[in-house]
């Protein structure tokens, strides 16, 4: 489908929804291999990389039924298998799957191998690979530390784990392979990261703490019998920022997304756009104790400033540095991001993608080590960029296209449904 560069007086239009939260999704079909009974989830993401979760959880012997819209997931029971190969598991391009497999897996006396696509054996698994080791499971990986990833779990006990990145899949690892351990199993984060894995937990029974302070979390889990989840996912917070994005550059849009995650740790863009400029009313529609508060985004374009954004910010808005990056050429000023080396390890090296594209459609950017610089204020002539086979720099770049002055041509669109399946007909329909 071909989207075409919206009419400039109207902009924008109209009120949208997005599918299930991808970072919930993940983890409610895993955490449901470790429940006592069948898990029932709705609004259960269609993307890629959720599907990938799924599949692992099938070929762990897990069931996974779609009951009238509604996923009724029934655990695996867990025997020990008798072959002497490994039981193979295949990751697809989803980094989520994988890292929070293996601390799935580390507590169970048996061996897997988790493979993937050549774009996922090229990231980063040490950081996984190491605390599950430590913990006492044997994990082993390429010398330069990337998958396939073999791990022979077994009898594992607690640790503290004070992650180096702020990763909340790292984190995820750990407390997976600590409920499955002999005493605790503590969790310190510099940075905090999306919780979504303990509000979940939490939901599940399990034995869990989470302490937060000035920017920090500490996290402690032990042992303990998990309840089945029941659970209605809401859209998905970084989708709608993609969304939320294209309203903010496109001149004269006024959207309403519905139904979506509003977990704190997952808002960072919308607040950024406030600073930025742009008009964002957001609505929480659950009561604010609900699992995951959830509710409407409306997005008025507006003149949008320069921003700078740090190292304290970026876990919660990693993922959409991507979009903030392109309305940076729209603004006025010079905007910066600073502290954000982890965008280089996602599904490409993001910083090095984004300037590259942003550059090749005219745009002044330049890369750093650990973020970027652009120049606001500049016209998007149009031309080729490249997504590197990157859901989110693809769907970046298409948002480029709606203000460019000639076409975009935007190579690896094909990646987009990795994340949002539907991108096209969502924007589409606002157009
Ligand atoms: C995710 C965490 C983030 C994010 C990724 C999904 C998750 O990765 O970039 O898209 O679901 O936990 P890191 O934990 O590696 O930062």
């Amino acid at each position: 489908m071909a989207l075409r560069a919206p009419d400039s007086s109207s902009g924008l239009r109209g009120r949208c929804s997005v599918p299930g939260d991808k970072a919930i999704s993940h983890r409610a079909a895993l955490f449901s291999t470790l429940a006592l009974g069948e898990s029932r989830i709705e609004g259960y993401s269609t993307a890629a990389d959720c599907r990938a979760s799924l599949a692992a959880v099938r070929a762990l012997g897990g069931g996974v039924l779609n009951v009238a819209g509604e996923l009724v997931l029934r655990p695996p029971s867990w025997s020990v298998g008798s072959s002497v190969e490994p039981l193979e598991i295949d990751c697809s391009r989803s980094g989520t799957t994988m890292r929070l497999l293996t601390g799935l897996l580390a507590g169970r006396p048996q061996a897997f191998r988790l493979d993937g696509d050549p774009q996922l054996l090229r990231r980063p698994m040490a950081r996984v690979a190491e605390p599950v080791r430590s913990m006492g499971a044997r994990v082993e990986l390429s010398a330069a530390g990337t998958a396939p990833l073999l791990i022979r779990g077994g009898d594992l006990h607690g640790i503290t784990h004070r992650p180096e990145v702020a990763s909340a899949q790292v984190k995820s690892a750990v407390l997976l392979a600590g409920l499955q351990a002999r005493g605790e199993t503590v969790v310190e984060e510099r940075l905090a990261t999306r919780d979504h894995t303990e509000r979940l937990l939490a939901m599940m029974g399990a034995r869990l703490e989470r302490e937060s302070a000035g920017g920090s979390a500490l996290i402690r889990v032990m042992a303990g019998p998990l309840q089945p989840l029941i659970l209605q996912i809401p859209g998905d917070a970084s989708s709608a920022a993609v969304i939320a994005a294209a309203a903010a550059l496109v001149p004269g849009s006024d959207i309403v997304i519905e139904g979506v995650s509003l977990n704190p740790t997952r808002i960072g863009f919308l607040e950024v756009l406030v600073r930025m400029g742009a008009e964002v009313d957001i609505e929480v529609s659950e009561s604010p104790d609900s699992l995951e508060p959830s509710g409407t985004v409306h997005v008025r374009q507006r003149q949008l400033r320069a921003v700078r954004v740090g190292a304290g910010e970026v876990p919660d808005l990693i993922d959409e540095l991507p979009l903030l990056g392109l309305l940076a050429t729209q603004a006025e000023g010079v905007s910066q991001v600073t502290g954000a080396a982890e965008l280089r390890v996602k599904e490409s090296d993001r910083i090095k993608g984004l300037v590259d594209g942003l550059r090749a459609l005219g745009a002044d950017a330049e890369e750093q080590t650990d973020g970027f610089v652009v120049v606001g204020g500049t016209t998007l002539l149009g031309g080729v960029c490249d997504s590197l086979g990157d859901h989110r720099l693809a769907m970046t770049f298409t948002l480029a296209g709606l203000i460019s002055r000639q076409p975009t041509r935007v190579l690896g669109r094909e990646f987009i449904p990795d994340s949002f399946p539907g991108f096209d007909e969502c924007l589409g329909g606002l157009l």
